[in-house]
């Protein structure tokens, strides 16, 4: 009965926005770059531990829409991070049971990264371990965009008005990248800022979010635990009415 609660408590989806390695690197007077190689460590760290845990899904933001205005030796060097991570932890993920996903356009990735993530999707998709599903070229408003021009697409023989009528809710929910995974639950985002940055914009709409000032690198197994507990002590109240005693109506 205690352990049925306690995993009532876990969140089935987590996602993070790993913020913060630039910061972390100059902080020690080295480049981003190494910030980015140390972050590559944590997401490690912290996809071994979630899958542990018991976490179903888990998605990391990588690079978004928005990154491509950073210097092109950045964007270079962090492309070549994921190119070289998928290829070499491939057999990590076997041995865990996880099966990679992507989310965001993919249209918009060099080829040889597509043909990366095509490997890691193909070699990992029986597994039924945890998802990790990696959000690279990811927008959120792009994302929603790319659902409605789906759902358009399927509709051709409808009429402007008609595909109007037809488009709600569920019918964007299934033309999303992967229409399957649940709604994040809770969504974790280091080194302080308060914004959403343009992640998971839809699926996020009744999120938990847990804030911390820790830069990516630093964030620990022990921080991430932390963010699961505060996760568990929350009311998720989707609208409806708290919870309260009679006595405090
Ligand atoms: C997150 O760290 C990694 C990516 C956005 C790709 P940043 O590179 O944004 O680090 P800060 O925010 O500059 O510290
Ligand atoms: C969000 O971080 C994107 C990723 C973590 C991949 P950014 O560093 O791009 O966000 P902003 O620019 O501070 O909002
Ligand atoms: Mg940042």
């Amino acid at each position: 009965m205690e352990n049925e609660k306690a995993s009532e408590k876990l969140p089935r989806h987590v996602g993070i926005i790993m913020d913060g390695n630039g910061r972390w690197a100059a902080r020690k007077g080295i480049m981003r770059t190494n910030g980015h190689t140390e972050g590559l460590k944590t997401a490690r760290r912290i996809v071994e531990a979630a899958s542990l845990r018991g976490i179903s899904y888990l998605t990391l933001f990588v690079f978004s829409t928005e990154n491509w205005k950073r210097a092109a030796q950045e964007v270079d060097f962090i492309m070549s991070l994921v190119k070289q991570h998928l290829t070499r932890e491939l057999d990590f993920y076997r041995e865990n049971h996880i099966r990679i996903r992507h989310t965001g356009d993919i249209t918009g990735l060099a080829p040889d990264i597509i043909a990366e993530i095509d490997e890691a999707r193909c070699g990992t998709k029986d597994f039924d371990g945890m998802q990790v599903i990696l959000a690279l070229n990811y927008g959120g408003r792009n994302a929603i965009i790319r659902a409605a021009q789906r759902f358009l697409r399927q509709s051709p023989a409808m009429s402007c008005g008609a595909a109007a009528e037809a488009l709600n809710e569920d019918e964007l929910r299934r033309n999303l990248d992967n229409p399957d995974v649940p709604d994040p639950d809770l969504i974790i985002r280091t080194a302080g800022e308060f914004r959403t940055s343009n992640f998971l914009l839809w699926e996020a709409a009744y999120a938990e979010y847990f804030i911390t000032d820790k830069f990516w690198p630093d964030f620990s197994v022990e921080d991430f635990d932390a963010a699961l507990a505060s996760y568990a002590a929350r009311e998720r109240r989707f609208g409806a009415n708290a919870k309260i005693g009679p006595a405090k109506r």
